[in-house]
């Protein structure tokens, strides 16, 4: 098992480029499985959730590969008539998004048997939206054994109202609509960019879709679509948001080349507040820390609101910033578990229900800490660049499932950060 290490106190600068983004690729290779055919995307990341995808498709008779010539990240899926439309416990406990391939597999094959997900460190994260909308275009549901199996000779459209929004959901149900009989409608559906990426694969394959992107996403049914010729995967806002805070919680100055600022907004509004000079740059954008963060409040929300995803990020800025600032998180009930690990860092952050207290403080110190999730574990590595001494991240494993060489990514920047064996 690999840990990084990190030697606080480099002040970061150059340019760095951002990787295709995890959450629109998890989606769009699911939806390979609504077409026959060779399947090319690139700007693919190669993170470990990528390749359990990847697998997972594989299980299912499907050839997948991410290939190590040609353009960057380029992923090749081929799918076949026949396939056996099951996503087994042994994947779906590693990658909770396995559960993207129910919405495709029911709409081509008329058949899903997907293991439950489960709950996972950040929340108990239910799937009851996903089969609320499958439901509702006609499929038949049961649950037995850990699995739920969905049957539908043929979807039929429907007008869904999500009861929350919900990212995967609606990527999920509108998967399934765009081979259903008729007009679908999601309401209250997510916003988010990776859900406007997926649309765009979608009708890239022939689909009829409108308003992904807004609260409201219309779906005209087609009977069959063709594969994808060539995408590339948009660039990954919470990798570029991550990047911005390394730049800014040590005074840096960086560019974070192919970050898009529109996805960005909620965060650079903050990073703003917080003294930092964001600019929009002809590739990309370009981030000037302050040589002391100002306190700012956040409250996590659905896109277009502050994403909860960058929660953790933030709260490190705010750890070492003058005053005090408020956290509110809004999605996950359990999102706050690098809390106790930046408190012993140094930082002075206590929580109360879904909120936290973060009083800035001049001077964190390295430490050994662990990592629990994904963006818990870049927070760690941030905190480490600002902190004083020698900072050890384990369980890196949490961290490659989201980010493409990190640590490499800020050495190019001039921070002193080594993956080593733990
Ligand atoms: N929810 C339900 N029922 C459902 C679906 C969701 O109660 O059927 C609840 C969840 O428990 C949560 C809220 O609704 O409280 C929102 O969850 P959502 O479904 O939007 O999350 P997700 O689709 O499972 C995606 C990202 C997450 C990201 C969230 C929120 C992917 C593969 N994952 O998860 O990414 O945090 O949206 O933006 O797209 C990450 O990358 O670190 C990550 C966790």
């Amino acid at each position: 098992m690999d840990k990084i290490v990190v030697n606080g106190g480099r002040r970061l600068e150059g340019t760095v480029e951002v990787s295709g983004a995890k959450n629109a690729a998890l989606p769009i290779l699911a939806s390979a499985l609504l077409a026959d055919g060779e399947h090319t995307f690139r700007n693919t990341p190669g993170l470990a959730d990528v390749h359990t995808m990847l697998k997972l498709l594989r299980t299912m008779g499907c050839e997948a590969e991410r290939l190590t010539e040609g353009p960057k990240g380029t992923v090749k899926v081929w799918t076949r008539p026949a396939i056996t439309p099951e996503a087994p416990y042994e994947l779906v406990k590693t990658m909770r998004a396995s559960v993207l391939v129910l919405g495709p597999l029911v709409a081509r094959h008329g058949r899903a048997r997907v293991s439950l997900p489960g709950g996972c460190a950040i929340g108990s994260r239910p799937i009851d939206q996903h089969l609320k909308g499958l439901e509702a275009m006609g499929a038949e549901i049961t649950l037995a054994e850990g699995y739920v199996e969905a049957r539908a000779k043929r979807l039929r459209g429907a007008t869904i109202n999500f009861d929350m929004v919900t990212v995967t959901g609606t990527e999920n149900v509108m998967m399934a609509a765009v081979l259903a009989e008729g007009r679908t409608v999601l309401e209250n559906a997510a916003r988010e960019p990776e859900v406007e990426e997926l649309a765009r694969v979608l009708t890239k394959m022939g689909a009829r879709i409108q308003g992904a992107g807004t609260p409201v996403i219309t779906i005209d049914g087609v009977a069959s679509l063709k594969a994808v010729e060539d995408h590339v995967i948009v660039a990954d806002r919470i990798e570029a948001g991550t990047l911005l805070v390394a730049a800014a919680i040590t005074g840096g100055d960086v560019l974070v080349k192919h970050a898009v600022p529109e996805h960005l907004d909620a965060a650079i509004q903050k990073l703003r507040e917080a003294g930092c000079r964001i600019t929009a740059e002809p590739h990309g954008l370009r981030c000037v820390g302050p040589e002391v963060p100002r306190s700012v409040d956040i409250t996590t929300s659905e896109h277009p609101g502050f994403p909860t995803d960058m929660q953790a990020q933030l709260m490190v800025l705010m750890a070492v910033a003058d005053g005090t600032s408020i956290i509110t998180e809004n999605i996950f009930e359990n999102r706050f578990m690098h809390v106790a690990e930046l408190d012993r860092m140094g930082a002075h952050i206590s929580i109360k229900g879904t909120t936290a207290v973060v009083k800035g403080v001049q001077r964190l110190s390295g430490a050994p800490v662990m990592a629990t999730d994904l963006r818990a574990s870049a927070s760690l590595i941030l905190a480490g660049l600002r902190a004083e001494g020698h900072t050890e991240v384990q369980r890196v494993y949490h961290l490659d499932r989201g980010y493409e060489r990190l640590e490499e990514k800020l050495r190019s920047l001039g921070a002193d950060a080594v993956r080593m064996k733990a």
